[in-house]
């Protein structure tokens, strides 16, 4: 292929547009989607069939509540920093868009009932609730410096989640009572881990593992007590190990979205509806319609209409493939493989039928660190595969989705075991044949990832590609907002001394292969500062590579034009220095 061809193929997968159910505004579904080039909520009238984009200016996160027309969002006002502003718009009209009277901010999650709005949001020295009314007046409820991320309001309960107690490997539910403006804390066992509360009528559902496995409680509110609502034999049966979403359908009925291995699983109550393969993140019930946002490794997203009577599925929004791509995927296979402590780790790895075998592949790691690869379409692997590379992506310790014991094993050593679960990785490709040659590549955390596994296992590749990454904790901690110091407080289990020796800016000397440097300059969670510091020392040790700095562009990428600017310069690195 040459570079023309090469350009043309990473361009057909960037346009591809991504769509994210957000949920029902009379009779419409709400969607968020780069259709335009840019991120920006759709809206689907179920009545006409019609669809239009509702918002413009670009779009970081929305929230719908089935009995209004308004639609709450947030729009970032600082080129990429994350210093947001939430708005209201009619559903019905895409002229009647008005902020709210605040100021930018980080915003940690939004809860809307209809009549109210509330949100956390992160100031200087505070991480803060808040409250408006519909006419955007709004008021600061409360304000402490504890990592919390709000899920929910309804009626007077306002709810969320957070790292409330002492303890870096627990998550506790808050409750804000409006009728005594009480900030309550409430775990039904110190210790355990709580999360993503969704109230209705007194009533709190939430997901927990204090009773053994991950489940999902009943807490309620009056009365102070607790019933689980999802049995312990559903769990079983259908290898759920966490949820990626769930919700009300009434007072006394919920759904949820079970995970397994990576792909999700649609419950009404307790009667498992069929979704198409692969992992979906929210669904949104009409009527005696579902509707949910679909996708795989192999297959870009979709909306999908589940009539629950019949138990059947159309697509509502399709998004067809170029041919090029979707033959790319020879295999997508879920696998678990032996760590360096006997630790099982499952990845998923996909062959590119444009490649022989043994290849060239690449280790694909995901950022978070509390994220995994699921089954889920992911523009950057999917470029990959179409252009003839391998690629595994293992969910090494630390990652989300195989319940909580694995999930917190990175706490107190990031860039430990974790890094050694992606070497071990690698290790297993190489093994079961597929690479000759191999790259390294993540963004974020999985940035962070690259780095050190270039600099402390130098032997192990032959080139790396770190995307928005981190490469000295100390630094990083001084730039890094309230809410991101706590965060690496968590991380790091309050343990400071480690930092040293988890920055990759300490070990520059030892880098061994091509380096590809891409970070966006306005990054607020992973800061350009050290990185260019990172680079002088390359420069003096007269190491090979690259560095892309990514103009007027955030962590969280707001355009398609920004995820070319990931992918282009990542994918001509890869084919110059190993085709
Ligand atoms: P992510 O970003 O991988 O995209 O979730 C991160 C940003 C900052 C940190 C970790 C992850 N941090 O620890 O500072």
């Amino acid at each position: 292929m040459n570079l023309s061809e090469k350009i043309g193929v990473i361009e057909s997968i960037v346009k591809i547009p991504s769509y994210l159910l957000v949920g029902i505004a009379k009779d419409r579904v709400v969607l968020l989607s780069d259709l335009s080039g840019e991120m920006n909520l759709w809206a689907y009238n179920l009545l006409s069939g019609d669809m239009y984009m509702l918002s413009s200016g670009g779009v970081v996160d929305a929230k719908t509540c089935f009995i209004s027309p308004h639609v709450i969002y947030s729009q970032d006002m600082s080129k990429g920093r994350e210093l947001s502003i939430l708005y209201i718009i009619n559903v019905s009209d895409p002229d009647s868009s008005f902020p709210l009277d605040m100021n930018p901010m980080r915003i940690m999650g939004i809860g809307f009932d209809g009549t109210h709005i509330s949100f956390v949001g992160v100031e200087d020295t505070s991480i803060s609730l808040f409250l408006s009314d519909l006419e955007g007046n709004v008021e600061k409820l409360f304000s402490g410096e504890k990592f919390i991320e709000l899920t929910s309001i309804d009626s007077h309960l306002v709810s969320g989640y957070g790292v409330l107690r002492d303890n870096s490997r627990s998550m506790e539910l808050f409750i804000y009572d409006l009728n005594d403006n009480e900030f309550k804390v409430y775990t039904p066992l110190e210790d355990s881990i709580n999360e993503y509360p969704e109230v209705k009528s007194g009533k709190i559902l939430f997901s927990s593992n204090w009773a053994g496995a991950k489940s999902l409680f009943v807490y309620n509110y009056n009365t102070n007590s607790i019933d689980k609502v999802v049995s312990s034999q559903l769990i079983n049966e259908y290898e759920i190990n966490d949820f990626t979403s769930f919700g009300w359908i009434d007072e006394n009925n919920i759904w949820f979205l079970g995970k397994s291995n990576g792909e999700t699983k649609l419950f009404v109550g307790t009667k498992h509806i069929p979704t198409p393969r692969g992992y979906a993140e929210y669904a949104a019930f009409y009527g005696d319609h579902i509707y949910l946002s679909s996708s795989s490794l192999s297959n870009p997203p979709k909306i999908y209409d589940i009539n629950i009577e019949s138990g059947r599925y159309n697509v509502l929004i399709d998004n067809p493939m170029p041919e090029k791509v979707s033959k790319a995927f020879s295999k997508v296979e879920f696998i678990r493989y032996k760590s360096f402590d006997c630790i099982d780790i499952p990845a998923y790895y996909i062959e590119s039928s444009y490649e022989s075998k043994p290849g060239i592949s690449i280790i694909y790691v995901h950022g978070g660190p509390w994220w995994e690869v699921p089954n889920k379409w992911n523009y950057s692997i999917a470029s990959f595969v179409s252009l003839g590379y391998h690629v595994i992506a293992p969910n090494y310790r630390g990652s989300t989705g195989y319940g909580e014991d694995f999930r917190v094993m990175d706490i107190g050593d990031p860039g430990g075991g974790d890094l050694k679960d992606i070497v071990y990785s690698e290790r297993w490709f190489s093994k079961n044949g597929f690479s000759s040659k191999k790259a390294i590549f993540g963004y974020s955390y999985g940035g962070y990832m690259t780095y050190l596994a270039l600099t402390k296992y130098p032997d192990e590749w032959d080139a790396g590609v770190a995307g928005a990454g981190i490469v000295d904790w100390e630094e990083s901690y001084k730039l890094s907002d309230k809410l991101f110091q706590s965060f690496i407080q968590i991380l790091f289990d309050d343990n400071n001394k480690l930092f040293p020796d988890r920055s990759p800016i300490y070990f520059a000397e030892k880098l061994g292969s091509p380096l590809c440097i891409i970070h966006p300059q306005n990054d607020s969670r992973t800061p350009l500062k050290p990185i260019l510091r990172f680079i002088g020392k390359l420069l003096e040790l007269n190491k090979s590579f690259e560095a892309h700095i990514l103009p007027d562009v955030g962590h969280v990428f707001k355009t398609k034009e920004d995820l070319f600017k990931l992918i282009y310069p990542a994918i001509i690195f890869l084919d110059r220095v190993l085709k």
